[in-house]
């Protein structure tokens, strides 16, 4: 069996922590408050957060410094932390091979690609936004990456791009196109639709969209993937088949969505403090997709849940084929070590039908009860 633990880790898998307290640190001093006074951080934070709730379709205002110093101080870290988990991800399914150049597309600061850069040896990264101010932060933010030796030296342009109206600009099979928290900006879903399509008539040979994990974004994430689908490409993940999306197809309201624990740069716990959002984890929805088909890896299955403990039994939502399905166990039948053993979000591995001790429950939610040796062998594997 192949090895399909998320949590393998890797050498592409670099520690941003001192980068965020060094170059990030560097540009928000920039902005002209020397020594960032985390009160005023923690002010500008909660004014983009309301301006995001109670506008969510309006322009981010990349006008006003307290918003860069927000996009920066608060919001940088944790979409660098997704990304780079998204890339994680990919990279257990060899999504990243062949590609030279990532274009970010809506970069804001350019989190999401910097979180990708150290994933494949990219030569050229290509940064749009409609908002020349945080395009120019982002090319600079990126520049900074060779010293660290965070990535590999890549060339990097820049130029505004304001969708719908303006022309995508011509990409090539080794073109990887980046949309990071961008769809969730859009007028609607037929306009997010529109750009998929955009995007996928040109030449790019792959997708990455990151959104936020409401039910709403990630369920629309979904119906997107089917335009994908119809438009040639192939998904690599989340999901681990081509079929209908069981939670599109069995739920009104459940939604696939991952987590990671973010980066923490040394201002984050006083910022934190002053916030009523809390991060000991994120959250968010995503797909990756390319023309060609992943790798056949049979019987592969991704967990989508969190652990669902009830009286005696632990449920976790399982993604392998349309159905809608649940690992089930009983902690208190097995061994102390084992008894402890959870899934996490995220978890890709082989599973095999002669694994599963029983299959019960309606069609919209099938539990299939693990035999005790899978789950150890799944426990050793993904090394808990
Ligand atoms: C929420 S921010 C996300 C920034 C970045 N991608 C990230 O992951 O941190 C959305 C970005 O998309 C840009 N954007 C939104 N609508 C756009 C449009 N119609 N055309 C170009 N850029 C757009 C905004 O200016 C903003 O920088």
């Amino acid at each position: 069996m192949e090895n399909h633990s998320s949590q393998a880790k890797s050498d592409s898998s670099p520690d941003w922590t001192p980068w965020l307290n060094t170059t990030l640190r560097g540009e928000i001093e920039s902005l002209g408050t020397e020594t960032p006074d985390v009160k005023t951080l923690a002010a500008s934070t909660l004014r983009l957060s309301n301006h995001y709730v109670s506008n969510p379709l309006e322009r981010s205002p990349w006008q006003e410094p307290w918003a860069i110093q927000a996009l920066l101080a608060y919001y940088h870290p944790l979409n660098l932390s997704r990304a780079g988990t998204v890339g994680r991800r990919g990279q257990e399914r060899q999504f990243f091979s062949g590609f030279t150049d990532l274009v970010d597309i809506g970069c804001g600061s350019g989190a999401a690609s910097l979180g990708l850069r150290p994933l494949a040896p990219f030569q050229r990264v290509h940064l749009f936004d409609r908002d020349h101010r945080v395009v120019e932060r982002a090319a600079r933010l990126h520049a900074s990456l060779e010293a660290p030796g965070l990535a590999s030296p890549a060339d990097v342009k820049s130029g505004i791009l304001n969708l719908p109206a303006d022309p995508l600009p011509s990409f090539s099979p080794q073109h990887l196109v980046v949309l990071s928290y961008v769809l969730t900006e859009l007028k609607d879903e037929r306009e997010s639709a529109s750009l998929i399509r955009r995007l996928t008539s040109g030449h790019a040979g792959g997708l990455v969209i990151i959104e936020p994990s409401t039910s709403e974004d990630a369920r629309k994430l979904q119906r997107l993937r089917q335009i994908l689908q119809e438009s040639g490409f192939h998904i690599w993940a989340p999901c681990t088949h081509a079929g209908e999306c069981p939670l599109l197809l069995h739920s009104e309201k459940d939604w696939c969505h991952d987590r990671t624990v973010p980066f923490k740069p040394d201002w984050w716990e006083a910022l934190e403090a002053r916030l009523p959002m809390k991060n000991e984890t994120v959250t968010f929805s995503y797909l990756l997709a390319r023309r060609e088909p992943p790798p056949n890896v049979p019987n592969l299955a991704r967990v989508t849940g969190d652990t669902l403990i009830e009286k005696g039994k632990n449920r976790q939502l399982l993604c392998r084929s349309s159905s809608r399905e649940f690992l089930s166990w009983f902690p208190q039948r097995l061994t102390k070590p084992l008894a402890h053993f959870q899934f996490e979000r995220g978890d890709l591995f082989q599973l095999e039908d002669i694994e599963i001790g029983d299959r019960r429950g309606p069609e919209n939610a099938i539990e299939l009860r693990i035999k005790t040796e899978a789950l150890e062998r799944l426990k050793q594997l993904l090394k808990r």
